[in-house]
């Protein structure tokens, strides 16, 4: 059942302190640095060159962020749509690893990615919730998020989990394949042990729902963000499409200038992710966005410097820029559930929409 929630969603958005601390449970070692993906020992990734990350919806916004993860490590690294991949995939061989990431497992257009992909010589791995789903069966190794059945048809705990499992499967395929790995992992190891007690202080003290009834009634929502900021951003925008019936849009900060800033009114608010990723230009944009009317509610920690200009704001703790989006991507998480509630819409089952798709 629904735990005593409203809406599976809700519950679900609140379970990610557990969610998250079972994603990590006997896979990191901050004492050392360590990550241990079980049967993806060391060497597994021995003589990867590339790596392709492929899916839709918003584990393709977990591939993005797993992408910039990847790069960051040193490893070459694309996200693709995978219902765009047939026709546009780069090249593959055999130092390319395709990750299939599918929260279900069975979405059709990532199936028909992964065995492309497999025909074509690259070497597979599934990032998904479901033992036993085709992609579990279809990819050569498999990674399990365990986050747990996700019942509403909006992906909220699975997002979160997604990210973090891409994030570790980086340190390992970078310690495998960089003479130089990344440094900073044990910090890194670190906050990502702390993340599930500081995810349960973001959903106990969130001023979401007050956020949701000042600009439930907008024309449109817009969420910027850059570097991990960005898929964040578009994920927040998607959530909110998904289950309000709104009309939002996410953007790379840096892009509002380049058009989008032609839609900005006093009836347009900006939600505007900080993760300590350049965040004094991600501040110019949304001043200008606001210099145009628009109110802008920042996603940032206490005492940030874009509380001197924000309408409004949504906190999330101090902690590593790997790390800050995905605390961000609660509140906006629950931004959209609560105006979604105010609207009255169904939430857990938006119309037109399916859990899994499984037509291309
Ligand atoms: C959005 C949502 C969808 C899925 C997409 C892929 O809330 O849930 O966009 O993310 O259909 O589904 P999976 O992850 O099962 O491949």
């Amino acid at each position: 059942g629904k735990g005593g929630y409203d809406h599976f969603m809700l519950k679900e958005i609140n379970e990610q302190p557990t969610s998250l601390a079972q994603a990590v449970e006997g896979r990191i070692d901050p004492e050392n640095g360590r990550i241990t993906l079980e049967d993806l020992g060391p060497g597994t990734f021995a003589g990867i060159e590339t790596v392709q990350l492929v899916a839709c919806g918003t584990s393709y916004h977990a591939a993005l962020y797993g992408s910039i993860a990847l790069n960051r490590a040193g490893i070459r690294t694309t996200a693709v749509l995978a219902n765009e991949y047939s026709i546009s995939a780069p090249p593959v061989d055999d130092g390319t690893l395709v990750i299939a990431v599918t929260q279900s497992g069975e979405t059709a257009d990532t199936l028909s990615a992964l065995r492309q992909a497999k025909l074509e010589g690259a070497r597979t791995l599934t990032v998904t919730n479901v033992v036993g789903s085709t992609a579990a069966r279809v990819a050569t190794d498999a990674l399990f998020i365990r986050a747990g059945p996700e019942i509403g048809v909006a992906a909220t705990k699975t997002f979160s989990s997604q990210a973090i499992m891409l994030v570790l499967l980086a340190r390992r395929i970078a310690a495998d394949t960089q003479s130089d790995p990344p440094e900073n992992g044990e910090a890194l190891l670190a906050e990502l042990a702390g993340m599930p007690d500081r995810t349960e202080d973001v959903l106990a003290t969130s001023d979401a729902e007050r956020i949701a009834r000042r600009y439930h009634d907008s024309r449109s929502y817009f969420f910027i963000g850059r570097g991990l900021g960005f898929p964040v951003a578009l994920e927040g925008a998607l959530k909110f499409k998904e289950i309000t019936y709104e009309h939002a849009e996410g953007f790379a900060s840096g892009e509002l200038k380049h058009g989008p800033l032609a839609l900005v009114t006093p009836e347009t608010p900006v939600f505007a992710v900080f993760t300590g990723e350049e965040d004094e230009k991600t501040l110019k944009n949304a001043s200008e966005a606001q210099t145009r009317g628009a109110p802008v509610v920042a996603v940032c920690p206490a005492g940030h410097e874009a509380l001197e200009i924000a309408d409004g704001h949504l906190e999330i703790p101090e902690t590593n820029s790997t790390l800050a989006g995905l605390f961000a991507n609660v509140q906006l998480q629950l931004v959209s559930y609560h105006a979604a509630s105010l609207l009255d819409r169904p939430i857990d089952k938006p119309r037109n929409l399916a859990k899994s798709v499984t037509v291309e």
